[in-house]
């Protein structure tokens, strides 16, 4: 593995230490799917296992960092300065059903810019990251969002919507458009930091998804970035709001993409 920054060695290394629990946890899950109790109780658990050790490691290597992760909320929040952004299984529901489509995301921001990402897919021993300026990396492979040029042709991913989400008819409406306007069908993998990294490595031309959290996508959006790609944020939303409307491609189909989920049926919010 090519990681020569601190940074991403610190993150790697927690990363690594949870994963090794995650994916027994992930061994556990056939049997509990069979039981009477179900294995929603012991999902929860795992979620709160994995972040406790990521959370352990990286205040081992820098005690006064602040950390944004999902279930603990937010760790040391005076320091301004430094952050780590965790995930500690992005695509719970996947890992619920024996699915292996997850991931580990931990991102790292200075003064509100992300410095460096990573997502590891435990499974497939997947491990994409980069740090800012450095380019993007799958395992030792230099990665590059797709070439891709036309929309058309393009295959996308897509997310949601959340049972409790206000836009359901509002988002499969524009699932619709936006499948109106390409030849292959829009994959749905549930897991949006795979998604992104989906895109980096050009595996998905495109990636658009409303109502997402900044741990989704923290390390994500640096990753694409230094993969060529471009990542934007729809209407008036920004990085640092809650939910995040977000469309991420290469930098051919981009303006297309963001035209055409822009066009319609979205109340302005
Ligand atoms: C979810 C996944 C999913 C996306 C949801 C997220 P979680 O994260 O990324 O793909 O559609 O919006 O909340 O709950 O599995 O960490
Ligand atoms: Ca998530
Ligand atoms: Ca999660």
């Amino acid at each position: 593995m090519r990681i020569n920054s601190p940074k991403l060695n610190i993150m790697h290394k927690a990363c690594m230490k949870a994963s090794r629990s995650l994916i027994r946890d992930f061994g556990e899950i056939e049997n509990l799917q069979v039981s009477s109790k179900g294995p929603g109780d012991f999902v929860s658990s795992a979620d709160k296992r994995t972040e406790k050790i990521i959370i352990e490691e990286l205040l081992k290597a820098q005690p006064d960092y602040c950390i944004l992760s999902e279930e603990a909320g937010t760790i040391n929040e005076k320091n301004k300065s430094n952050k780590w952004i965790i995930d500690p299984i992005d695509g719970t529901s996947n890992f619920l059903n024996g699915i292996p489509q997850f991931a580990i995301s931990i991102g790292y921001e200075e003064n509100n810019q992300i410095k460096s990402g990573l997502i590891y897919d435990p499974i497939k021993n997947e491990l994409f990251f980069a740090e800012i300026g450095s380019g993007a990396f799958l395992n030792n492979s230099r990665i590059r969002v797709s070439k891709r040029k036309n929309l058309k042709h393009s295959l996308l991913g897509t997310g949601g919507p959340k049972s409790n989400s206000k836009l359901k008819n509002e988002i499969f409406q524009e699932f619709i458009e936006v499948s109106k306007n390409i030849e292959t069908p829009i994959r749905k993998y549930g897991s949006a930091s795979l998604d992104l990294a989906s895109v980096a490595c050009g595996r998905f031309d495109g990636f658009w998804q409303r109502e997402l959290s900044y741990w989704d996508i923290a390390a994500g959006i640096l990753i694409i970035k230094e993969a060529g790609g471009f990542v934007d944020f729809l209407e008036n939303n920004d990085i640092k709001s809650k939910k995040m409307n977000l469309v991420a491609s290469n930098s051919f189909i981009h303006k297309e993409l963001m035209d055409l989920i822009n066009k319609k049926n979205i109340e302005k919010n």
